[in-house]
């Protein structure tokens, strides 16, 4: 979910309505928005909202044109209580329409909280746990906002990034944090808050990004930042990273489409600066894991959601084989609920895009309450993961604004890599060895720049492969992942049913679903297994299954191969994973989809 919200001099409803489309891949559901009215103190209009149900262009054409205001917030939600329809959608108002608030997170007591509040004489008007907010905020009866707002949040447990109008307080938005980020834009005469940097950066780069148990009264002429117990903080304004244009599409029709375009910028940016050629090693600053340290880890456990486990898995892969260190990556979801074994030995790596994902904060969350140190390898500098974590890696792949994952996930493989590598190069893996990896990372942007380049030829045979119904990806070790990956690509973005097995499983089971309507990837690179997977091309080509390869070389027993170059066995699965991502793209873009916001997804899961 998304929030957004201004208090300055210029007209609001155009300003959040803009702030919305950005952080629409956030969430898509439902948007709404609410405003102070024209007018000032006990003159104020008091507050306007409007709502509607699906994408923030449904909300543009249902706010009235005579909107007049200059303080306002608006939402873009993912449901989690209630459907998506215009009474879920934010803000949410108390009885007497004078409180008006956005929120993300849960509210994990909202059903006693409504119980209460429903036998006290409140009526509801949606299904959302926000709503409970609303009315303890309406109700209360202290005299600053500030106060009503921190009366309320006492009665909530659960997470939340808020931020709160009120009719009688034109002068000012109140925001707070816990769990769920909130990010201060820091103008001239004007304020801006949102939950995203990324609905910011067009008006200004100067941010204060609150931390868990914060509060911040804006104005238009200033802001002030403090605990929820009243204290004050000290916030100095930092400036963001990367400019406004980052968050454009620069001329792409998808962000999909620009974000896979600039991985070899990506990755160079991830390699500047760390690779340490006098000792074949590498810089990794911010890890904060001494020599002695890194000998005494004698197991890796990585955790993450999504395209992000996946970058995990490769990043196990990896570590085990330069480290020679036990490792294996886990979804965090599932690590949290299974009461699992917590070893002082073990180092554990939280990865993630935004930092924000729920499962894997509330795992490191859990891991650091037990004592165990956990680093994090993630891109949103400043997330709540990047704050939790003992140290880690920044992928530095830039924004990334797809629902999908690619140019991130490449850049926590090539992150992951350099993990492996500094990890083995403080054990056993040789000076020769490190320059070995050291030369292959430095070839790998040319010959992703390589791979874009066939585009063309990729293009074609997605729309060969479009009219499937279901697809296999194969791959084996370190090309299993690969094909994890690739096949939940083009699900998310095409529709179209796909699984990935292991190569060697195929017999096992699978084997029964191949035939000409049923296609395969495989992914066969030229390494100690090239013939064990061709055998697998065998039997598929046997059962008349139409195969696709992902190949050094042409593959005989494929329909189509797709080549790429080679680089070191290790590192060729950051390359083969590529053309794939142009595959999932262009089969969606054949099918019509709507491929930055797949349908029932969100950019960053905040919630359980
Ligand atoms: C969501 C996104 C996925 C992403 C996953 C983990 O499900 O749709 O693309 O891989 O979250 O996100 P993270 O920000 O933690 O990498």
């Amino acid at each position: 979910c998304g929030i957004v919200g201004y208090i300055g001099k210029r007209d609001v409803a155009p300003l959040l309505l803009e702030g919305l489309q950005r952080l629409e891949y956030r969430g898509y559901d439902s948007a709404g928005i609410a405003i102070h009215a024209k007018g000032t103190g006990k003159a104020a209009g008091g507050l306007k909202t409007a709502k509607a149900k699906g994408r923030v262009r449904e909300l543009e054409s249902r706010v009235p044109k005579r909107f007049a205001g200059t303080t306002g917030i608006a939402h873009t939600r993912w449901a989690t209580h209630g459907a998506p329809t215009d009474e879920n959608a934010h803000p949410h108002l108390d009885t007497e329409g004078k409180v008006a608030v956005v929120h993300n997170g849960i509210i994990d007591n909202a059903s006693d909280l409504r119980a209460r509040l429903t036998a006290e004489g409140v009526a509801f008007a949606s299904e959302t746990d926000t709503e409970v907010l609303s009315h303890l905020i309406g109700r209360s009866t202290a005299e600053k906002l500030e106060e009503k707002v921190r009366e309320a949040l006492r009665h909530i447990e659960g997470t939340y990034g808020i931020a709160v109008l009120h009719a009688d307080f034109p002068d000012r938005i109140v925001v707070a944090r816990n769990g769920s980020p909130v990010v201060l834009g820091i103008g001239e005469h004007e304020m801006f808050v949102s939950s995203d940097v990324a609905a910011l950066v067009s008006h200004t780069r100067q941010v204060v990004t609150l931390d868990d148990g914060e509060m911040a009264t804006l104005k238009a002429d200033d802001y002030r930042t403090y605990t929820t117990e009243g204290s004050r903080t000290t916030s100095a304004p930092e400036t963001v990273e990367y400019a406004a244009e980052s968050y454009d599409l620069g001329g792409h029709d998808t962000y999909m489409h620009k974000e896979i375009s600039e991985q070899a910028d990506a990755v160079d940016r991830a390699l500047r600066g760390r690779i340490d050629d006098r000792f074949s090693t590498v810089h990794l600053g911010g890890l904060n894991l001494d020599a002695r340290e890194a000998r005494g880890v004698r197991r890796v456990k990585i955790l993450g959601c999504g395209t992000s486990y996946h970058a995990g898995q490769i990043g196990a892969q990896m570590i085990e084989e330069l480290a020679r260190i036990p490792s294996d990556a886990e979804p965090a979801s599932e690590f949290r609920y299974r009461n699992p074994v917590v070893d002082p030995d073990t180092l554990y790596v939280a990865v993630s895009q935004s930092g924000e994902t729920y499962d894997v904060l509330a795992a490191v969350q859990e891991l650091k309450r037990k004592g165990a140190r956990v680093l994090g390898l993630v891109n949103v500098v400043g997330s709540a993961i990047a704050r939790e974590t003992d140290g880690g890696i920044y992928v530095h792949a830039g924004p990334e604004v797809c629902v999908v994952s690619t140019k991130c996930f490449t850049n926590m493989v090539v992150s992951f890599a350099l993990l492996a590598l500094h990890l083995g190069r403080i054990r056993d893996l040789s000076v020769a060895d490190g320059k070995r990896i050291i030369e292959g990372l430095r070839k790998l942007p040319a010959q992703i720049d390589e791979i874009l380049e066939t585009e063309a030829d990729i293009k074609k045979m997605a729309e060969l492969y479009a009219d499937a119904k279901s697809m296999m990806f194969i791959g084996r070790v370190r090309g299993y992942p690969v094909a994890r990956e690739a096949s939940l690509k083009l699900k998310e973005v095409s529709y179209i049913h796909a699984e990935a097995y292991p190569a060697s499983e195929l017999k096992h089971g699978p084997l029964a679903l191949i035939e000409p309507a049923m296609p395969t990837v495989a992914i066969v690179p030229d390494d100690d297994l090239l013939e064990k997977n061709r055998a697998a091309l065998e039997e598929i080509k046997a059962r008349s299954g139409r195969i696709l390869a992902v190949a050094h070389q042409e593959q005989e027993k494929a329909d189509h191969t797709i080549v790429v170059p080679k680089n070191e066995p290790e590192l060729d699965p950051i390359l083969m994973g590529i053309p794939l991502q142009l595959l999932a793209y262009h089969t969606a873009l054949a099918l019509g989809r709507d491929i930055d916001k797949p349908r029932n997804l969100a950019k960053s899961v905040t919630v359980e």
